[in-house]
């Protein structure tokens, strides 16, 4: 990130200087009442970590706690254990009838499924993944929307020791096919389709385009969502409900070694393919499930815990399915957009469920301050006692305004800094003992260690400014990419060697020590919480036939966080007008999707270069933002930037 940027956002952080100390009722309650779990993983992390491994069941117990060869560690070597176990059956014989997952549809259906009943289902389905052909080692695919099949096919092959690899629904035809590829799965679970916003999302049609390029799949399960006609392939595709009636409920979880993989979710890269994060069965769920107890202060006997994110997304990995299943929590899972039928639907679920801990995202909390405080006020949500934050920094002005409409100024609000490679919350408050400021995530968790490093390697120190770096293995990282380890070493592990993982982000910490994460500092964009590179959205646009060049940039937005620009080339005989436009924006959502398309597109004749060829991002950036532009002297074509500009703030005017 340039200094520039970096000064500009402290500046805006720093504008809130209120802080915010634990309510005392709070802290007398909580699972977190003072610092002693941070003196505990100071002073012997390993032995930390081992009494978190401690909360899960394992078969057999761990010979090491871990095994360091940077930058490939191993925990709780030696032990064995199965995931699904741990969110299920051990829950079973006190807890079996407590609810899971209380589920509501969209159009307003609702379904609860009890421990009791999910494990049923998971048996079920893994005996009929069985049955398929799919075996310990092997790779399933899964493309659902958020409906309570999702977390019951994860499980399913946890308990048969297959890695999944789920794509979030909102993906498209072409991103399916590639993850698929890349993991060469045997078998797809998907669905006929979903709704969103009142429409209907035509995921089989999407399956199918894909899956005729993907060779590996052997069989497609299809859960019957919306009943919508659809293509079928008689020999290929078999229905899930089909499927289950026949198998049987008796499926005894694999004994999974500690390392043995558990998922693979891809992530964008600064280059390439997206890369497939490799998370392992130990070390993950010791991470998720302690930090779902801790960060959220989780009663599992009465809190009713609601993380609004997707699946599809690391965050519904770790804290919609195994993290709270892990933990015996009931979780509230809504399938549809927060404005359907109204704007109001989060609060009216809230309301009717008596949701106690709310986990979202900025930009939902953001789009909500600009929807207005009377969609919160016309519902109770006196039970809200905990509200968590992910995926971006938080605007002091979005988690001030979190605080007082939705939690009705008294709760706290953990901000998490985490990653799909961390797997679990690395820095964050601890709800009863952390002192609260908006914008900072405050400090790293128990047995998470992490610096402030400038271009060299050096600690800034307190009051500094620079890279984050976590300098110590803990357990819920991830292993490697799948099926590209060099790219794994070469990501993280390049910049500060073996010993130092590297997340990509700026970081500031201030003269207490607080973390104050300031975005990416490559070219990775933050779209709504969600990791986009830039290399991905120019690869879809130079892929059209009209289009020459582009170039991409995040535009930072002070309400909407970041949104995607594009510099666009045409090719000489092409016009660059509205109509190329609306066509490239959904060129790009059919290659991606949704999510990638960019908000603006400006047309040039060319693209700011150095001498070298290399596209300067970095000035395209200023522009978007309006910035002044610094160094420009080693442009080979400087004058084109005065273009540029000029398009873009008369596109910024009429955007408004
Ligand atoms: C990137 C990771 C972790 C789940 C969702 C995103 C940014 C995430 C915060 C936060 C500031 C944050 C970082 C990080 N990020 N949480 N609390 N404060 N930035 O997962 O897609 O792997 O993206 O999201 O830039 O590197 P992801």
């Amino acid at each position: 990130m340039v200094e520039r940027d970096v000064e500009k956002t402290i500046e805006a952080l720093l504008e809130e200087r209120r802080t915010f100390v634990p309510p005392e009722e709070f802290t007398k309650q909580a699972n977190v009442s003072d610092d002693s779990f941070y003196e505990q993983a100071e002073a012997d992390p390993d032995a930390w970590w081992a009494s978190q491994a401690e909360r899960l069941h394992w078969f057999q117990k761990w010979d090491h706690v871990l095994r360091r060869d940077p930058p490939h560690h191993e925990w709780f070597v030696g032990g064995k254990l199965n995931a699904s176990y741990n969110c299920l059956d051990r829950h079973l014989e006190e807890n079996g009838e407590r609810v899971a997952y209380h589920w509501i549809g969209e159009p307003g259906d609702k379904r609860t499924i009890t421990y009791a009943e999910l494990h049923r289902d998971v048996s079920k389905l893994a005996n009929a993944l069985k049955s398929l052909g799919v075996r310990r080692g092997d790779r399933v695919a899964i493309y659902l929307p958020m409906i309570p099949e999702l977390p019951a096919a994860m499980l399913a092959c946890a308990r048969i020791g297959a890695a999944h690899s789920v794509v979030f629904g909102g993906f498209s035809a072409e991103s399916l096919k590639d993850r698929i590829n890349d993991a060469d799965c045997k078998v797809l679970i998907t669905a006929d389709g979903s709704y969103r916003r009142g429409g209907l999302v035509p995921l089989k049609q999407s399956t199918d385009e894909a899956v005729k390029d993907c060779p590996s799949i052997e069989k497609v399960v299809v859960v019957q969502r919306t009943a919508e006609d659809i293509d079928w392939i008689d020999e290929r595709d078999v229905w899930y409900h089909e499927l289950l009636k026949d198998a049987s409920i008796d499926c005894p979880a694999e004994e999974m070694d500690s390392e043995d993989m558990l998922f693979i979710l891809y992530t964008s890269g600064t280059t390439g393919k997206p890369k497939g994060i490799v998370h392992t069965t130990g070390g993950y769920m010791t991470g998720v499930s302690s930090t779902h107890n801790l960060v959220f202060d989780l009663k599992p006997e009465v809190d009713v815990y609601w993380c609004a994110a997707d699946i599809g997304w690391v965050t519904g990995h770790s804290y919609i399915v195994y993290g709270p299943l892990a933990n015996g929590a009931t979780s509230v899972m809504y399938e549809g957009a927060p404005d359907h039928p109204d704007k109001d639907r989060w609060w009216q679920i809230i309301d009717e469920y008596d949701v106690s801990i709310l986990y979202t995202a900025p930009t939902a909390i953001r789009t909500f301050m600009k929807w207005g405080t009377d969609y919160p006020a016309k519902h109770d949500l006196s039970s809200l006692r905990l509200l968590g934050s992910v995926g971006e920094p938080i605007n002091p002005e979005a988690w001030i305004w979190y605080q007082e409409f939705i939690g009705g100024g008294k709760t706290p609000v953990v901000d998490t800094w985490w990653q799909t490679e961390t797997g679990a919350i690395a820095i964050t408050a601890l709800p009863g003992v952390s002192t609260l400021k908006p914008g900072s995530a405050t400090r790293p968790y128990p047995g998470v260690f992490a610096d402030v490093v400038d271009e060299k390697g050096e600690s800034v120190g307190l009051g500094g400014g620079g890279y984050l770096v976590l300098t110590r293995p803990f357990p819920s990282m991830f292993r490697t990419i799948f099926g590209d380890d060099e790219r794994y070493v070469k990501t993280y592990f390049d910049k500060y060697g073996n010993e130092t993982y590297f997340p990509g982000d700026g970081a500031k910490l201030d003269e207490e020590g607080y973390y104050w994460l300031l975005g990416r500092v490559d070219d990775v964009m933050n779209v709504s919480g969600h990791r986009i590179s830039t290399y991905e959205v120019e690869s879809a646009l130079v892929d059209h036939h009209g289009v020459a060049e582009a170039a991409v940039v995040g535009r930072k937005h002070p309400k909407e966080g970041e949104t995607i620009v594009a510099f666009v080339t045409p090719k000489g005989d092409v016009t660059g007008d509205e109509s190329l436009m609306k066509e490239l924006r959904e060129h790009v959502g059919k290659v991606i999707g949704k999510i990638a398309r960019p908000q603006s597109i400006i047309f040039t004749d060319d693209l700011p270069k150095t001498r070298s060829g290399k596209i300067m991002r970095r000035l395209l950036r200023d522009v978007a933002e309006g910035r002044d532009l610094g160094d420009v002297t080693t442009l080979q074509n400087a004058p084109i930037l005065d273009e540029i500009r000029a398009k873009s703030e008369s596109q910024k005017a009429s955007e408004g």
